[in-house]
């Protein structure tokens, strides 16, 4: 990734000597550059405080920072201030893929030297940006304290009132995010993972997250008995929290803050916060939309391990590859093609074996036959969360697929613990999350990480690592005991996980019934189905469904022509559980793609269409909710249609009760 454009506009840098706080006031401030957003820093009696506003409304009240070791004397008061820096930053980078091409990356920036009554050192960053907030602790190397043993980050996050938030639980229905949203006051919440996303009742939006979570543990909430959280750290089996030396810089601790929904959805914050491109070569590192031999195992048809029902054969997989050369795709998923299916895999994924297929599964002979077709074969890497057992063999099996010409893998973490006792979201497991992404890297595989550690943006140094699960994506819509995803669930990812990053949610499902479970179901119109595909962002981005159920159907049209990288990406309108309104241009042409969805109530928005070039003359092509059409009883009636649209009109977007619209538009 090169930086294009590098501008530094000012950098200001003020030293100054002797305790500020004890000279004029006990106050520090820093702005952001547009100066809606104010922090500031408040030292009462030893202990550090820091208040978020934006636009004179309160964000976060007085909340405290600190922490907590094992093995030297907390770093919890006591605190006197050495000295401080400001700085100014403005550079703008290129995003390999994305959903905008360029990223300014503009903060303001102070740094707090402080020292406490052991005479140790502590620096406190913050980064503040017109999109939000950003900060971080940092240990220096110092005499007597060397290796570190954190018991607990004491970073707090305190609100005025009792605030209304969408949020999941910490580890109660599974380890890897996989929940359905709650709605619900603060004093309602006990634990909760982040992002987690907040409609404040002074009418601003706020996600609390943290960005470049490198060898560390994951910063989860533990609400506290005050209007607010205080950040609990995911432990080893130990007890630990973090194992680290010093200097340590902790992952940054972020506040992304939006007058509204959307504003936390175009948000770069987190991406600024991570190092810049790792990766030299960038050439294989490329968008793809991928089928795979996937959804007819979750609707039970085949199986992952041998026998009358395998899914991955080598004739199988042929049919499938020639299916996706037909339609335009980039990629055809094998799930089930090598050795360790068998048995309660996601008991114990000792067996797994990475570098022997099946015998019905001709690996060579599939990797040239999809290579002779401009196919990519997309590798299959499910650990059953035995993960000392892929590590012992992960670089075989990457050499394996490189060799191959494959570059592209899913991985996968199906168990409550790695290795039977480390949670997915402890440092262990993000030491190996990085360790997969970086060897990967080398040889020149992308990564799609299913029950992964949460994103945190990562995928700026490491490109390869294109999409991630850690939410319910369809595939509760197969077998999910609850009956499926709501028709909610969609329109509050766009502002809760996905500000963490893509998602591989595999949108695309034509047959929404499931025989095999029938209380369960695919709670969607199938016009709302291509809308996903605008509306969720993933570099590889998955059409789900089975060759049959695509062949032959109008609406197809659409998932064989809606790309999965973008220049520019907007949020006209959305009300987070209610709707949500995506406009994005593609990057390799001048077209326009639009995906509008709606939860249970049917609605009808108007969209102004401005972002077109004026006095260009468009073609829309629309894929919208059939006139009775509704997701429980009507769910398939759609209506096609071409209209001619100029950058003045104003577009109705109708939608069914768990209904949406998809629309291409080109010149
Ligand atoms: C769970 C993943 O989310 C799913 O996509 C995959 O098919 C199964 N694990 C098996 O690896």
């Amino acid at each position: 990734m090169k930086a294009h454009l590098c501008i530094i506009m000012g950098i200001v840098l003020a030293f100054s000597n002797g305790s500020v706080f004890s000279q004029k006031s006990d106050n520090l401030l820093v702005n952001s550059p547009d100066k809606t957003i104010e922090v500031k820093i408040q030292l009462q009696r030893g202990k550090i405080f820091y208040l978020i506003s934006k636009s004179g409304k309160a964000v976060i009240a007085p909340s405290a920072l600190g922490l907590k070791f094992s093995n030297i004397p907390d770093m919890n008061g006591n605190f006197s201030l050495i000295s401080s820096a400001r700085a100014t930053f403005d550079t703008t980078w290129k995003q390999p893929w994305g959903e905008q091409l360029w990223v300014r990356n503009h903060y303001n920036e102070l740094i707090l030297d402080l020292k406490d009554n052991f005479n140790r050192k502590l620096q406190l960053i913050f980064r503040v940006f017109n999109d939000g907030v950003g900060f971080r602790y940092h240990i220096p190397a110092q005499l007597g304290v060397d290796s570190l043993i954190i018991m607990d980050e004491l970073t707090e996050f305190n609100f005025s009132s009792d605030e209304k938030a969408w949020w999941i639980p910490v580890h109660r229905e599974n380890s890897y995010y996989e929940s359905i949203y709650r709605l619900t006051p603060i004093s309602q919440i006990d634990t909760a993972n982040t992002p987690i996303t907040f409609e404040l009742s002074n009418g601003l939006y706020l996600a609390i997250h943290e960005a470049n979570l490198t060898d560390y543990a994951s910063m989860t909430l533990q609400k506290m008995p005050t209007n607010g959280f205080v950040s609990c750290l995911i432990p080893w089996s130990t007890g630990v929290k973090v194992y680290a030396k010093a200097p340590l810089s902790t992952p940054w601790r972020i506040l992304i803050i939006g007058n509204t929904p959307g504003e936390l959805v175009t948000s770069t914050l987190m991406l600024n916060l991570n190092e810049p491109c790792a990766i030299s070569d960038l050439s294989w590192v490329k968008p793809a939309k991928y089928i795979g031999i996937w959804w007819a195992m979750h609707l039970g048809n085949y199986t992952w391990s041998q026998g009358a029902n395998h899914g991955a054969t080598t004739a199988n997989t042929i049919r499938y590859i020639d299916f996706a050369a037909k339609h335009g795709f980039d990629g055809v998923l094998v799930e089930g093609w090598n050795y360790g299916w068998d048995g309660k895999w996601y008991e114990d994924g000792s067996a797994f074996k990475f570098t022997q297929p099946y015998p019905d599964f001709d690996l060579e002979y599939l990797a040239q036959y999809a290579g002779s077709k401009n196919i990519q074969l997309i590798g299959h890497h499910e650990t059953g969360g035995a993960v000392s057992n892929y590590e012992r063999q992960m670089e075989e099996a990457f050499q394996l697929y490189n060799r191959l010409g494959i570059h592209y893998v899913k991985t996968g973490y199906v168990n409550k613990y790695l290795d039977g006792k480390e949670w997915h979201d402890s440092q262990y497991g993000v030491r190996h999350y990085r360790k997969v992404v970086e060897l990967a890297a080398k040889y020149k595989i992308n990564i799609d990480n299913h029950e992964p550690i949460k994103p945190t943006g990562l995928c700026r140094t490491y490109p390869n690592l294109m999409t991630q699960e850690g939410a319910r994506g369809q595939e509760y819509d197969a077998w999910s005991p609850d009956g499926g995803n709501p028709p909610s669930h969609t329109t509050i990812l766009p502002f809760t996980r996905m500000i963490a990053g893509p998602f591989d949610f595999t949108p695309g499902t034509f047959n929404f019934t499931n025989p095999a479970h029938p209380k369960t179901r695919v709670q969607t119109t199938l016009a709302k189905q291509l809308a996903l595909f605008v509306v969720i962002y993933s570099p590889l981005q998955m059409a789900s469904d089975l060759p049959e159920n695509y062949e032959g159907k109008p609406a197809f049209e659409f998932i064989k022509r809606v790309p999965c990288d973008w220049e520019k990406t907007l949020v006209p309108q959305a009300k987070i559980g209610e709707y949500v309104v995506m406009v994005r241009k593609d990057r390799n042409s001048d077209k326009w793609y639009i995906g509008a969805i709606t939860n249970e109530q049917s609605r009808e928005l108007t969209l102004k269409l401005d972002f077109l070039d004026s006095n260009v003359q468009y073609t829309a092509h629309i894929y919208a909710d059939g006139d009775d059409a509704d997701w429980k009883d009507n769910p398939y009636s759609i209506k096609i249609y071409t209209i001619p649209v100029k950058a003045q009109d104003e577009l109705p977007l109708k939608m069914a009760a768990g209904g949406g619209v998809a629309i291409e538009i080109e010149r």
